[in-house]
């Protein structure tokens, strides 16, 4: 990774991601600051090395005052809970108020990178999925992020010099693998079909897409790219292979409807990722599946 020393990055909703970015940017000698709605992991944060952690709801203006404007670069991270009104507060609202912030400086943020979602796509019956293709949203909340995505499209170039909008496939890594835990925890059951495709990203390629996105060349400005591994496989695939590597009987799929894990449906579909790949040159560590779990695997 090239230095970001001298460069201030903000980052908002520093969650499973974003305290990855935050770590890692922090090694790349960039100064860090966060916002967090969370006492407890605003003093995590501080010990980490950020130079400032402030609390506060996103959405409310309490924070403008807060964090100084002008930042080299924000990454957008947060997520929601609660339906549809803690998806609008934190993705739209969210945004709404992030804008409203930077428009206020006396000069634009100079890279915005806003961690969306693959839910904006409402595709199915096993399509490939690039960016071209309508993302009007497959579920509410699918729709509520394409809203925040279009907010900030239509950003004004006083508040945001350039953005990049980064689609994430099912975020996975270490202390988040669902899928393991269920068998580890011995289901003979699992919900949904095995024919179904799980698309997948490993926390630690996310983190490395938003930097590449940071450090892109100047040339390269407000896009939006898939993040996804590059063999997207069957459910019933990863099952086999997590079962046999646990040493567990093959659990069978109970053939209802293929849920994310917010009980949302999932529809089934490959994540392409080819175009971040071809023009910020991003490539997955964890290639597929078995590589990411390999990893977790292996540090236990
Ligand atoms: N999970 C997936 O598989 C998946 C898939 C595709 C895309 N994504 C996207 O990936 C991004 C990162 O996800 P993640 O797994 O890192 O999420 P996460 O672990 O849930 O972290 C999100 C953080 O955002 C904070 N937050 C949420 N709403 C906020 C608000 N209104 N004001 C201030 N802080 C707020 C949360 O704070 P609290 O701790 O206080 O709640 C949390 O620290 C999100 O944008 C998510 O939509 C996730």
């Amino acid at each position: 990774m090239s230095s970001l020393h001298g460069q201030r990055l903000v980052i908002f909703g520093c969650g499973y991601v974003g305290t990855a970015v935050a770590r890692a940017a922090l090694a790349a000698g960039a100064r860090v600051e966060a916002l967090t709605r969370n006492q407890e992991k605003a003093a995590a944060l501080r010990a980490l090395g950020l130079a400032k952690v402030v609390v506060a709801e996103l959405s409310s203006a309490d924070w403008h005052g807060q964090i100084a404007g002008e930042p080299d670069f924000v990454d957008n991270c947060v997520s929601a809970g609660g339906g549809p009104d803690g998806y609008r507060q934190s993705y739209v609202a969210g945004l709404q108020s992030i804008l409203t912030w930077a428009g206020a400086g006396a000069a634009p943020v100079g890279t915005l990178v806003y961690t969306s979602s693959t839910s904006v796509y409402p595709q199915g019956e096993g399509m490939v999925v690039d960016e071209s293709a309508p993302a009007d949203g497959g579920t509410p909340n699918g729709r509520t992020i394409r809203e925040s995505e279009i907010l900030l499209q239509n950003a004004p170039a006083t508040a945001v010099r350039r953005h990049f909008i980064l689609r994430l496939a099912g975020i996975y890594g270490p202390d988040r693998h669902h899928l393991l835990d269920q068998l580890r925890t011995g289901a003979d059951t699992l919900g949904g079909s095995g024919a179904h495709h799980l698309n997948l990203a490993h926390r630690e390629d996310i983190v490395s897409a938003i930097l590449a996105c940071l450090q892109a060349a100047p040339t390269v400005a407000n896009d939006i790219f898939n993040v996804a591994d590059q063999a997207p496989a069957r459910r019933e695939e990863v099952v086999r292979w997590l079962a046999a590597r646990l040493g567990r009987a093959l659990p069978a799929f109970d053939g209802g409807t293929t849920a994310r894990r917010g009980g949302q449906p999932m529809p089934d579909r490959v994540i392409s990722s080819a175009k971040i790949q071809r023009v910020l040159g991003w490539q997955p560590q964890f290639c597929d599946f078995r590589a990411g779990f390999d990893r977790i695997l292996s540090q236990g």
